[in-house]
C-alpha cells in the first residue's frame, strides 16, 4: 500500500463531477487499498477519490474509526433522505477549518462494493453524514458550499490565514 497525496482547495479536481467507475481490476483494487491507507494516515473518517486527484465515483468511509472496519463505496446514489440536523464537519482538503453543515439524518444508499457487487442499505446519523459529505465530493461540492454566504466568507478567510 502507498499513501496518496491529498489535493487541497482550490484544486480544480475538487470542484468537478466525477465519472462512474466500471473497472474493478487489480490496479483499481490497489487504488482502493491506497485510499484506505491514506484515510487512516491523514486521520480521516472518509475520503473521496477526487481528494487524491482521481475523478472517479469512489469513496472510503469508516464511521467506527477502527482500521479494518472501513467501507469501499463505488458509484453511490442517495435515493431517500429523511430528517435534517446540523453537525460539525471538517475536510482533509480544507485543513484547519470546520463548519456546521445541515444533513439528512437517514438516507437510503445504493452502491457497488470493491468487487462491483450492488448493495442497497439504509444508514443513519454519523455514518450518513460521512456518506453525504463524500458523495458531495464526487459532485464537486465542498462543505464551504453547504453553509450560508457569510459563513463561507469567514471559513475561507480563516483557511487563507492558515
Ligand atoms: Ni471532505
Amino acid at each position: 500500500m502507498a499513501k496518496l497525496k491529498i489535493k487541497y482547495y482550490p484544486d480544480p479536481v475538487l470542484q468537478k463531477k466525477s465519472e462512474p467507475l466500471t473497472d474493478f481490476g487489480s490496479a483499481m483494487q490497489k487504488f482502493f487499498d491506497d485510499m484506505i491507507e491514506t484515510m487512516y494516515v491523514e486521520d480521516g473518517v472518509g475520503l473521496a477519490a477526487p481528494q487524491v486527484g482521481v475523478s472517479k465515483r469512489i469513496l472510503i468511509a469508516c464511521p467506527t474509526v477502527k482500521e479494518g472496519e472501513e467501507y469501499v463505496i463505488v458509484n453511490p446514489e442517495i435515493s431517500e433522505e429523511r430528517g435534517r440536523e446540523m453537525g460539525s464537519e471538517g475536510c482533509l482538503s480544507l485543513p484547519g477549518i470546520s463548519g456546521q453543515v445541515p444533513r439528512a439524518k437517514k438516507i437510503r444508499l445504493q452502491f457497488q462494493d470493491r468487487e462491483g457487487k450492488p448493495h442497497n442499505v439504509e444508514i443513519k446519523d454519523f455514518f450518513a453524514r460521512i456518506i453525504q459529505h463524500e458523495v458531495d465530493h464526487l459532485n464537486g461540492i465542498l462543505l464551504i458550499d453547504r453553509v450560508d454566504f457569510d459563513k463561507r466568507q469567514q471559513l475561507l478567510a480563516d483557511y487563507r490565514r492558515l
